[in-house]
């Protein structure tokens, strides 16, 4: 069974290999353990036993939230654990009277964005090649609630 917990020193390694895996621009092992010892940082794992298969890290400030990063290990993918660990942070933030999450996706990413929309994210804007490796535009999405 898949349980989703606050991440802990014990995972930083196994998140930072994850990103290394999945991003041109990973964040380094040192960056992701300091999101612990950020009071603005809220990041949570998937774990399988000891095992990390996904991970969401998100910041707030003044009550408006930003996720920084999502991904699920490639075997745990279309099993639901993406969708749960967003739904997760959620559930967390709105505890913490957050009221909205902010992220950016690559144009071309159609299953990040297809998650998304189903979790009820709606575009709110494009940032004009955003990213590099390859260039391309961000979409920005939003997500907001009642408190
Ligand atoms: C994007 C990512 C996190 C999705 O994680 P996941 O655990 O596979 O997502 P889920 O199983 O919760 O998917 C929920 C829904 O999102 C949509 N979806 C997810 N991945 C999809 C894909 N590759 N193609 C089409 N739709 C997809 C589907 O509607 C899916 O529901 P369904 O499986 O019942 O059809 C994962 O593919 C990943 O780690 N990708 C690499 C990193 C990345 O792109 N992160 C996002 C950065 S913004």
């Amino acid at each position: 069974m898949i349980q989703y917990v606050d991440m802990k020193q014990e995972h930083v390694s196994q998140v930072s290999a994850l990103e290394q895996l999945c991003f041109s621009h990973p964040w380094s092992e040192n960056s992701v353990a300091a999101e612990l010892d950020n009071p603005l940082s809220l990041w949570i794992v998937a774990l399988e036993g000891d095992a990390v298969v996904g991970y969401v890290g998100s910041q707030t400030v003044l009550g408006e939230a930003d996720m920084m990063n999502l991904a699920v290990v490639p075997l745990y993918r279309r099993k639901g654990v993406g969708a749960a660990l967003v739904s997760c942070l959620i559930q967390r933030l709105k505890a913490a009277e957050v009221y909205s999450l902010t992220l950016e996706v690559r144009a071309s990413n159609d299953g990040a964005k297809s998650l998304y929309h189903k979790l009820g994210f709606e575009q709110i804007g494009r940032r004009p090649n955003y990213y590099s490796g390859p260039k391309e535009d961000a979409l920005i999405l939003r997500k907001e609630w009642q408190l």
